[in-house]
């Protein structure tokens, strides 16, 4: 229902959700929500384009494809290839293969990277009829601890609007601003920097066989497969590094010593961030009638490749928890939204600072000495010569259900 306001030239409209952000948490509660048959507005500061091409995550776990075959939306929304569940570990040139796959039934995880995932839910979600403004300005949340909250913003056209709604999905990530719309003291910031940083970089070489993580005394560094002539690669580095002091060939000369693969054929390089891993959870995750969905909630070092993977979940829970209140006027899960998203963020946590301090101590003990290099090394030497250990590996990697 869109009524104009003549007198501020703008418009005032209602909806049952607003989500700020088109980020792959914001477009799969849109998507999701469209499936419910639930009306939502979703408001993106960037541009269509923008968005589409913004490179980050590669892979969707196991229980997120499964997420998504759920609600019908596999097919239309997975792009990318099946993967075959095995990962390359290689220590000092040795290498070690292990499986994140747990056996179960269905559907697998999915190299899929991220942004073939934001095309596609955008695809479908417009396809569907949604409704999604792009390259909107100074959002802004009031009345959040009522039954209608209201979000204004102005259109790229400069003309203010105004939405009232049921509830606002905040998806916009670590800077947005529907974190900051809560008031001082409600939220605790949860905050930890791994002294790490990594250099990235994005290049037309060929990928790999499987994923790969390598542990050498110069330190760690991964080649990961990001299209069938495409690959993302990372390299361990001092914490204040700068991109500068990696010139090209220095990339490749440290790829290929600490990959131990002297063969390893280069390509031009389209990309490339230095960035810290830090860690970060926000709780609750809820204020009023404000939802806090994926990164504007946590952030997570990237081991493990969680990140993506708890936004999909967050949406999904949060999700579900409209549908029961829309259709059965039932908030028992939207009551329980923090406490069941977070125990999977707590999980996932947990999982990647384990490995982020494997991998990291391992190789390099200049950072963190020679007693933990060797802890390091009784953890790896357990994933490869444990099945039991493997196999807790091989179910948190796929997503253990957690309920
Ligand atoms: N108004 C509207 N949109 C905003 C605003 C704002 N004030 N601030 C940020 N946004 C948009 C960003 O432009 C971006 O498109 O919100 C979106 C947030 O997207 P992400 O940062 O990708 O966050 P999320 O969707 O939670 O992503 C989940 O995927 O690859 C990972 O690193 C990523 O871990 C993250 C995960």
């Amino acid at each position: 229902m869109v009524e104009k306001v003549a007198e501020l030239g703008g418009s005032s409209q209602s909806t049952t959700v607003v989500v700020i952000g088109a980020g792959p948490a914001g477009l799969t509660v849109a998507n999701l929500l469209r499936c419910c048959g639930i009306d939502c507005v979703v408001l993106e500061r960037r541009s269509r384009e923008y968005v589409a091409q913004r490179q980050r995550a590669g892979i969707v776990e196991t229980r997120a494809v499964r997420m998504f075959d759920s609600w019908g939306l596999a097919d239309r929304v997975l792009g990318g290839v099946p993967y075959d569940g095995i990962l390359e570990f290689r220590v000092d040139g040795e290498t070690h293969l292990v499986s994140d796959s747990d056996g179960s039934e269905g559907p697998a995880a999915r190299l899929c990277p991220q942004q073939i995932l934001v095309q596609r839910l955008t695809a479908n979600y417009l396809a569907e009829g949604g409704d999604l403004r792009f390259e909107v300005a100074d959002v802004s949340l009031d009345g959040l601890t009522t039954d209608r909250p209201v979000v204004r913003y102005r259109a790229a056209d400069g003309v203010l609007h105004t939405i009232t709604c049921s509830f606002v999905a905040g998806c916009d990530g670590d800077h947005g601003i529907s974190r900051t719309a809560v008031p001082d003291g409600v939220l605790t910031a949860h905050a930890f920097d791994h002294g790490i940083s990594w250099l990235t970089v994005l290049a037309d070489s060929p990928p790999p066989a499987h994923p790969l993580f390598a542990v050498s005394p110069q330190g760690f560094a991964a080649h990961f497969p990001r299209g069938p002539h495409t690959s993302r690669y990372y390299l361990q580095c001092p914490p204040d590094d700068q991109p500068d002091a990696w010139p090209d060939t220095r990339v490749w000369d440290a790829l290929r010593s600490r990959l131990a693969d002297p063969a390893l054929v280069s390509g031009p390089i389209t990309d490339r961030e230095m960035f810290r891993l830090r860690s970060l959870v926000h709780e609750p995750m809820q204020y009023g009638r404000l939802f806090l969905v994926g990164d504007a909630a946590h952030i997570i070092s990237p081991m493990g490749g969680k990140g993506m993977n708890l936004a999909l979940y967050d949406a999904d829970i949060f999700a579900r928890a409209v549908r029961d209140f829309v259709r059965d006027r039932d908030d028992t899960a939207l009551r329980a939204y923090s406490q069941r998203a977070l125990r999977r963020v707590w999980n996932d946590q947990e999982f990647s600072h384990w490995l982020t301090r494997a991998l990291h101590d391992a190789g390099d003990a200049t950072g963190s000495g020679s007693y933990l290099r060797g802890v390091a090394r009784a953890r790896l030497d357990r994933l490869f010569t444990s099945p039991t250990a493997a196999r807790g590996f091989a179910e948190i990697m796929t997503g253990v259900d957690l309920g």
